[in-house]
């Protein structure tokens, strides 16, 4: 963490919620202390199903909790069936978008350069692209951590001016930490991220400075605190605990 750079933390829900849940979750946050007290301390955000944006906006209007989506088309507008463009997010004050989440890349065989247009349209319509990237256990095991994680990264840094690069975030979600309740340690995280931050450094000091690189994979309540506290480790964008309002605040809390 850093003082130049305001922690955030950021909440993926992936493909959960209902009409219910949500208004649930987000009552049960808005009324918390964590909340009222965060913006000293922190940003917080929650990244919702994109069906879900206008609720969540009507819930959140002038709150402490910015929203988020989880996607974006890498298109403008047009005949893409089932896709959400940069401006549609925006007319639901979308302030962020995940974009190459590693489901995504998985599932959905997003390559760096798609994933690259997709941050692009996003700062199109003044959204913040959340850059994911990560390695599989593979990848890590056979050595090869930095270089798929700097590969991914500038693919992105390839198609973005110097004043573009300084307004994105960066994800470090190592694939074999997400959902599986193994988590790396602060050391090993720290690692990575400064060397993504580096590789930002390289194009732009201002840039490097500017950018935050958020941990996510299993971070939970009892081990946010230690990795929140490694310097370059500037948040967390956290899964299955952001569904549960006391571990979500509990994790904001630990900033
Ligand atoms: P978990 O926190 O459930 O491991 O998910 C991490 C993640 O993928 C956030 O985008």
């Amino acid at each position: 963490m850093s003082l130049q750079r305001r922690t955030l933390i950021a909440g993926n829900w992936k493909m959960n919620g209902s009409l219910a849940s949500n208004a649930s979750l987000l009552e049960n946050l808005l009324a918390a202390p964590e909340i009222a007290v965060s913006g000293s301390t922190c940003e917080v955000l929650v990244c919702v199903p994109a069906v879900y944006l206008p609720q969540c906006e009507s819930l959140l209007k002038s709150s402490a909790i910015a929203l988020g989506a989880q996607d974006i088309s890498a298109h403008q507008s047009g005949a893409y069936t089932g896709e959400v463009a940069s401006a549609m997010l925006a007319d639901f004050s979308c302030q962020y978008v995940i974009v190459g989440h590693s489901e995504r890349r998985a599932y959905h065989h997003e390559s760096n350069e798609l994933v690259a247009q997709k941050a692009l349209q996003a700062l199109r319509s003044s959204i913040f692209p959340i850059v994911c990237v990560g390695e599989t256990l593979e990848q890590r095991e056979a050595g090869r951590t930095n270089e798929v994680v700097v590969t991914q990264l500038r693919a992105v840094m390839d198609v973005l001016d110097d004043g573009a690069l300084a307004r994105i975030v960066v994800a470090y979600e190592p694939v074999w930490a997400i959902g599986t309740g193994k988590t790396a340690t602060p050391e090993m995280a720290q690692e990575v991220h400064a060397v993504l931050r580096s590789v930002l450094a390289e194009r732009s000091g201002f840039a490097a400075n500017k950018v935050r690189i958020l941990y996510g994979g299993s971070m939970k309540p009892d081990n946010a605190k230690e990795l929140l506290a490694m310097p370059d480790i500037d948040g967390g964008l956290i899964g299955g605990a952001s569904l549960k309002a006391a571990d979500f605040l509990a994790i904001i809390g630990a900033v």
